[in-house]
């Protein structure tokens, strides 16, 4: 396989602000990877942890059909709204402007979500009239997905008291504190302005299916999907339900739906209630790797942890399982990986999937290493490498 443009986004794109999600990969790595396939013309490529939609964008502008899924409501509204034409941008600003009208004469107090955890009374009531306007005049899902995901940047612009270390997590309000009293005239300017910052696509590029939906239950039909590529969740302290909190709660989402939802994303810091154990599938590596955590003499290795790092490898092989049901024989699947550390343990997630992935029956056919971005308060300061491994299901 030819040399991959790496997955990491560029400065320039990251700076993008309406185009902030922590987790995105880059549009170029996907572009290259679909190239490299040289897929049929009506080839479905699908992309089971979408979040942002980078790789259903890029499969749309390549004119190839591709399906989205990600679990998280919020992240579908990204994936809309980068595939905003011209005329999706016009319309989201002329009914975002008639909306800001309204939302001034219409104010009831309605409950909006886990709005509460930050925003007084008077701005609840005014985001909600702004809200039922907004859905009122539009259910186009690209022009409301570009003004869902405009609000929702200007709203954490309003919100940079509560940002923490990080970068994905936003702290409730404190009860000692003042809640925040929303700046309406600042976020009708701000959304306005990250409308048209947008980069607009073709208006005749194919539109992808985007989907809130588990992977691990897809509903596609069996042998479907020609390729796979992807990002899948790690195994980190990055919480993709508090990551996109104030988009949930735009959504509408109460502070226990969105525990919900957290609990069930793949990669959650969150236990679920059934008891785990790990699943008897899994390669000699992965079982290793939890006997050292098991094992760790460190507080809560045995207990909290090690059920997180069991949740975290089912979910990952049932969501393989079902990757390899869709994918139609020696169709491809290429993920993009990043290793981590537990403690002083390494854990060398690229081998362990690529194990896991042997195992259910697809082939190694490439493995591509970059040096990843850094986070350092998750890596303990190591140096952590991302890896484009890509497969072939076996026939
Ligand atoms: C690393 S991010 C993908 C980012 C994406 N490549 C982009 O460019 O924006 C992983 C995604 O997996 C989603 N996710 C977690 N568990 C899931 C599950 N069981 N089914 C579907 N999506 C899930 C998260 O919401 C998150 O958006």
């Amino acid at each position: 396989m030819k040399t991959l443009r790496s997955p990491k986004q560029k400065p320039a794109n990251q700076a993008r602000k309406s185009l902030r999600y922590y987790a995105a990969y880059s549009e170029g790595f996907v572009e290259d990877v679909i190239r490299s396939l040289k897929l049929p013309k009506d080839a479905v490529i699908l992309d089971p942890w979408n979040g942002s939609g980078t790789t259903t964008l890029v499969a749309s502008r390549l004119k190839f059909n591709s399906i989205g899924f990600d679990l998280n409501p919020a992240v579908s509204q990204m994936a809309y709204s980068r595939l905003a034409s011209m005329p999706d941008m016009e319309k989201a600003i002329t009914t975002v402007k008639k909306a800001f009208i309204k939302s001034h004469s219409k104010q009831l107090y309605q409950y909006l979500g886990a709005f509460e955890k930050w925003f007084d009374e008077q701005s609840i009531s005014h985001l909600s009239a702004l809200r039922a306007a907004i859905h009122k005049s539009s259910n186009d899902s690209i022009v409301l997905g570009l003004i869902d995901t405009a609000i929702c940047t200007g709203l954490r612009e309003q919100l940079t008291a509560f940002k923490t270390k990080n970068p994905s997590w936003l702290r409730f309000c404190r009860s000692h504190e003042k809640k925040i009293s929303l700046d309406i005239a600042l976020l009708e300017e701000t959304t306005i302005g990250l409308i048209g910052q947008c980069t607009p696509q073709a208006s005749n590029s194919l539109k992808p299916l985007l989907q809130t939906k588990n992977i691990i239950e897809s509903g596609l039909q069996s042998a479907s999907v020609d390729a796979v590529i992807t990002s899948p969740p790690y195994c980190t302290r990055i919480d993709y339900g508090i990551a996109t909190v104030i988009e949930l709660a735009w959504l509408g989402l109460g502070i226990n739906a969105i525990q919900d939802l957290r609990l069930q994303m793949t990669g959650t810091p969150r236990v679920r209630k059934e008891t785990f154990s790990a699943n008897e599938n899994l390669p000699f590596s992965v079982k290793e790797l939890l006997e050292a955590i098991e094992t760790h003499p460190s507080k809560a290795s045995k207990s909290y942890y090690l059920k997180t790092y069991h949740q975290f490898f089912n979910d990952m092989y049932l969501s393989f399982e079902e990757l390899h049901r869709v994918i139609k024989p020696q169709g491809s699947l290429c993920v993009v990986v990043q290793d981590s550390f537990y403690k002083d343990v390494h854990v060398k997630l690229p081998a362990l999937l690529e194990a896991i992935l042997e195992t259910i029956g697809f082939e190694i056919l490439g493995k591509t290493p970059y040096i990843a971005g850094g986070l350092n308060f998750i890596h303990g300061n190591n140096t952590v490498n991302e890896v484009a491994l890509t497969f072939q299901k076996k026939a």
